[in-house]
């Protein structure tokens, strides 16, 4: 089967050359082990390894009902979630655009009462339905936005009606979410136990909100099957996954400490937001890993292309490159030569953008920046089901190689208990009394002002 997606690691070499990645097979064959049967670090969460099960028939029939009903009563949906419970489905609906459905917002994200406000003001004389999303359904920011968003519902169509336009998705038994749900009689989906939040795109989290965008949730299903399938065959030269997992982590011991998501396409902006999130939280553990940055190309090689060329030499570059199925848009002829562009008369944009690529991903190399390039045979449901999978999965077995627990976040923690401390949340008044004798044994005066 020829799958849409294919690694270039070229221009990995010569820090990296399929020689050095080799002799990893062993441990790679272990990592495998571990993400398809378990028995590695974090083994009940590997309910995305096989997304032919990650959301059931019925779960997909209801998801599409509950879309259909928020296509036809609704002219907005806001989905509220944070991290993994708002970045995947942000991703797909941003990067293949808007179907001829309700526009789709996002809540819950931020603590932020300017975004908030804003975003109340968009939904003035907005007919809108509200997607709650929470795996743990105590999260601050997205059930503070649920609170502030179902008021508003409600004072618009009516407590009866608010019910019959709120969609919650959420864990099958326990949370606040779960139980207000519950209460109220809610529609809900349900988020397995054994999927974490930046896993969870193709389950109902992140498939509803994308479902009412109007793109087609079983080609993302299929996209990511499909690769599923093909990446169980572990052999390094014939795995694009685990080549390009393999190689951050040699990289990674050769001192390279950023690795760098970089694509010509804004549309792509929050599939690169999304891919930080999944390498981060997943790898970001014991003081060791890659950190996950992102630049938009060519737009950023005017800003931080300065820095990627000639800053300093220890980070490494990851391209994700669409080949085709973009618009045929061509650069016209003019009647003079004065914009001196006559060399590109005839030319396409695509072909423009695609020049622009080559040339940055050679002029990276030269400047020492080991870089690989996710080709993508064009940017279309199918083909990013296949992306994201390839990145998951590449993901949870990097997180191995590298020794750490790819499916939990404890880090995550200690911003919340502090701020649950400062805000007297109750059971948190030891964590209160420990901040404030923290916070009174500070240096004092430090603020300087003109
Ligand atoms: O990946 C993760 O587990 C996190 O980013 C969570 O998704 C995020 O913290 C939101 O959690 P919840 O869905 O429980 O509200």
């Amino acid at each position: 089967m020829s799958l849409p997606i294919t690694l270039d690691y070229g221009y990995l070499a010569p820090d990296v050359t399929l020689e050095q990645v080799k002799p990893w097979q062993d441990q790679v064959d272990l990592a495998h082990k571990k993400v398809t049967h378990g028995g590695g670090l974090g083994q009940d969460f590997l309910g995305w390894v096989d997304p032919g099960k990650i959301v059931s028939s019925a779960e997909v029939k209801a998801i599409k009902e509950y879309a259909d009903r928020i296509r036809s009563s609704s002219d907005t949906l806001v989905s509220i979630g944070i991290g993994g419970s708002y970045l995947g489905a942000r991703a797909v609906i941003e990067a293949l655009g808007e179907g001829d459905g309700p526009d789709v917002l996002y809540a819950g994200n931020s603590l932020s009462a300017f975004e908030h406000s804003r975003l109340l003001k968009k939904l003035d004389g907005k007919r809108f339905s509200i997607n709650a999303i929470s795996k743990s359904g105590t999260t601050t920011e997205p059930a503070v936005a649920f609170r502030i968003l179902r008021d508003l519902l409600e004072q618009r169509v009516g407590k009866e009606e608010a019910r019959k336009r709120i969609v919650a998705t959420t864990d099958a038994k326990k949370g606040a979410l779960r139980r207000f749900a519950e209460e109220e009689g809610y529609d809900t989906l349900t988020i397995a136990d054994d999927v974490g939040g930046r896993y969870s795109v193709l389950s109902p989290v992140g498939l509803l909100p994308i479902a009412v965008a109007g793109i087609d949730i079983d080609a993302l299903l299929q996209g990511a099957q499909d690769v599923a399938a093909a990446s169980n065959n572990t052999d390094l030269t014939k795995n694009p996954i685990y080549f390009y997992a393999v190689a951050r982590n040699i990289l990674y011991r050769q001192g390279f400490v950023t690795e760098i998501f970089s694509s010509f396409e804004p549309r792509m902006h929050y599939v690169a937001e999304w891919w930080k999130q999944l390498f981060g939280e997943s790898e970001g553990k014991d003081h060791i890993s890659l950190f996950p940055a992102a630049v938009e190309l060519t737009t950023d090689l005017h800003s931080m292309g300065q820095w990627i060329q000639e800053g300093q030499r220890n980070i490494i570059e990851t391209f994700v490159i669409l080949d085709g199925g973009e618009p045929e848009l061509l650069i016209p002829k003019a009647d003079n030569n004065l914009d001196e562009l006559g060399y590109l008369e005839g030319k396409t944009m695509f072909e423009v953008n695609h020049a622009a690529y080559e040339a940055t991903s050679l002029a990276h190399r030269d400047g020492g920046v080991p870089n690989s390039t996710v080709h993508l045979k064009q940017l279309d449901a199918y083909s990013l089901g296949a992306l994201i999978y390839f990145f998951e999965r590449a993901c949870g077995i990097s997180g191995y190689l590298l020794g750490i627990n790819p499916f939990n976040q404890p880090g995550v923690e200690a911003y919340k208990t502090n701020m649950f401390a400062l805000l007297g949340k109750p059971k948190f008044e030891d964590a209160t009394k420990a901040v404030k004798e923290k916070l009174s044994s500070l240096p004092k005066d430090t603020e300087i002002a003109f």
